[in-house]
């Protein structure tokens, strides 16, 4: 995030042609499908569009994962499906599975946007437990198995925007941190959640780098009534799929409203409390980061612009940038959390 210019297109974001004859791959529904798959090779944005309701993204066949243990399979084989409606649903384009899964941040695989891909080849899954802490009747150590147990899974659809001013459209596999919570008994003095991700000097070549920026593990918080925000949600999977190390596995945040730094991956440590949690970026630099992240076309970043983005992947027939939205578009469902605050100040 603090290097790369707003105006630096990498030619991997640039989807090939095979990407979009392979569309039909990545729908199941197919008795939804609006064009013939000729049409839909010829007319990339159009190919891309989603179906309507109860679609079901899924990883290409060639692509999808076996599952981190057997437990899993079970866990997946029941997702329900997206609504047709927003806020779960965007109605707009997905982002191709290859470029969700190859253009990503995770900086304890490294910096570059190919990194965590590439680097993550020994990075383990399974088995996984995660501390719970703080200000919660039920601390403990559970293990992933036991995390999920309780939790159906559901596809929701999300735009994902980044501060470096890039964006895509995920469909996310999850449940919301809500439920999850409650699970725990958070106490009266429970006013923020903080997240912590593995640091893993083995696996991880970012973390074991001497030239790493951050101070590990990496760190994120949320004030508690945007942790019990029904949008929050822990994602354990992508287009259908278990989720692959780079994109966070086996359990990460999304915070769509948020700008991407917020949606921490990998996460081991769940600690309650009563004051604000320090957080990576804005130990880092704080005039340029700030604790809510809120995605917001008003309020100026040195480096990126915050009024529009790209929208990936970019290809010949997109329009190179498009508006961003307070928010990130779901202002309906957490504008009033906000209400009375100067988000100039607390950006
Ligand atoms: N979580 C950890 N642990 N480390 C990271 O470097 N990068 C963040 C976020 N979560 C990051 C992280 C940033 S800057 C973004 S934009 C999103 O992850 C990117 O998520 P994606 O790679 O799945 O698109």
């Amino acid at each position: 995030m603090l290097i790369k210019k707003p105006s630096d297109i990498n030619p991997s974001e640039i989807t090939p042609e095979s990407v979009y004859k392979n569309r039909r791959q990545f729908i199941e529904d197919s008795g939804k499908l609006l064009l013939g798959a000729a049409a839909a090779s010829a007319l990339p944005s159009i190919a891309n569009a989603q179906t309507g309701a109860g679609l079901k993204a899924r990883a290409p066949a060639t692509m999808r994962r076996s599952p981190p243990a057997a437990w899993w399979a079970d866990k997946f084989a029941d997702i329900k499906p997206a609504p047709d409606s927003a806020p779960f649903y965007t109605g707009e384009a997905l982002t191709p599975y290859e470029d969700v899964v190859s253009y990503n941040n995770f900086y304890e695989f490294g910096m570059n946007k190919g990194d965590p891909s590439s680097n993550s080849g020994d990075y383990k899954a399974d088995p996984w437990s995660v501390e719970i802490s703080g200000e919660v009747a039920k601390p403990g150590v559970y293990n992933l198995e036991d995390i999920l147990k309780p939790h159906d899974l559901e596809e929701r659809i999300y735009r994902l925007r980044c501060v470096e001013a890039w964006s895509m459209v995920i469909p996310w596999v999850g449940f919301p941190l809500a439920d999850l919570i409650k699970r725990f008994e958070p106490t009266s003095k429970a006013k923020y959640v903080e997240f912590e991700t593995l640091v893993d000097p083995e696996t991880m070549p970012g973390v074991r780098s001497r030239f790493a920026i951050v101070n590990w593990p990496y760190r994120e918080g949320l004030r508690m009534d945007e942790a019990m925000n029904p949008l929050t949600l822990m994602a354990v999977g992508v287009y259908g799929d278990y989720l692959p190390p780079q994109n966070g596995a086996p359990l990460r945040l999304i915070v769509p409203w948020k700008y991407g730094f917020k949606s921490i991956k990998a996460i081991v440590k769940i600690n309650f409390r009563e004051t604000m949690p320090d957080t990576t970026w804005v130990d880092l630099q704080a005039q340029e980061y700030g604790f809510y992240a809120n995605v917001n076309p008003a309020v100026h970043h040195p480096r990126w612009r915050q009024d529009t983005e790209r929208r990936l992947p970019q290809t010949l027939f997109s329009r190179s940038r498009i508006a961003t939205q307070p928010f990130n578009g779901y202002g309906d469902q957490v504008a009033s959390m906000y209400e009375g605050m100067d988000l100039s100040r607390y950006y």
